[in-house]
């Protein structure tokens, strides 16, 4: 058989799963909060929020955007399955236009012709570690006044022009085994808006602001601290694995 990837994992990341499992705060915690802040300064955004996987990151970031019933979603399917369904889960539908065959990314010039009064948002993939062509779409969003929702599942680091995926706007990351970095099974949010931020946050725990107060429908999308002791501990090893 050839691994077209394995996850690499080092002292490191023992030694700090062992301090999380010693800790007695086995679940959302420092090592949570500490591996958010470590991603939004590796992504140069205000915020990142931890989720229990890509999928999920993507799910989270659909509902803080408040995409819903009867709104269309335009974005790639040449993709993961769950770019796709993410906006499935929000009740949303995705409309598809095409790649443009040199980069497999979506085709900026086939995004206007997808969008109708019901659009709400673009999704653009930026797959295989290579970012989207964001000048021609921010540019389209910001005509048609959608949202932007980045699947940067697999381009943890990737920059346009200099700029990091994921800071566009509402960025998703997975840490699934196989993408740039792991943490076994998580995913990443990241946003410069403080509302989505907030938001994400909320439905990621329960619908939760003050505890045992539900304010909306949430979930529990939680990252635990085991998790997020690996992927702190594989964030300082991005560049390299990058490279
Ligand atoms: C492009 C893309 N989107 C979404 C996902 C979903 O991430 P996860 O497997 O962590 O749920 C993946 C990875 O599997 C992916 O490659």
């Amino acid at each position: 058989m050839i691994n077209i990837a394995k996850p690499v994992i080092g002292p490191e990341e023992k030694q700090a799963v062992m301090e999380v499992l010693d800790s007695g705060i086995i679940a959302q915690g420092p090592r949570t909060k500490a591996f958010e802040e470590g991603f939004a300064a590796m992504c140069q955004v205000k915020h990142a929020v931890a989720t229990s996987s890509g999928t999920t990151a993507l799910h989270v970031a659909m509902l803080a955007n408040k995409i819903g019933d009867g709104d269309e979603v335009v974005t790639t399917a040449f993709t993961f399955i769950a770019s796709a369904n993410s906006v499935l889960y929000a009740g949303a539908r995705p409309v598809f236009a095409d790649i443009n065959p040199r980069t497999f990314n979506i085709d900026p010039e086939k995004i206007e012709a997808a969008i109708t009064p019901r659009t709400k948002a673009i999704l653009p993939v930026h797959l295989f570690g290579l970012s989207c062509d964001m000048d021609p779409i921010m540019k389209i969003a910001q005509k048609h006044n959608l949202v932007v929702i980045e699947d940067a599942c697999q381009s943890h680091g990737a920059t346009y022009k200099g700029k990091k995926v994921g800071s566009y706007g509402t960025g998703t990351f997975s840490l699934y085994p196989t993408k740039n970095i792991t943490s076994a099974e998580g995913g990443m949010i990241t946003t410069d808006d403080d509302a989505v931020d907030d938001e994400c946050r909320v439905i990621r725990q329960h619908g939760m602001r003050k505890r045992y107060f539900h304010e909306e429908l949430g979930y529990n999308f939680r990252m635990t601290d085991v998790h997020a002791a690996i992927g702190l501990a594989q964030l300082q090893k991005l560049a390299v694995f990058n490279r």
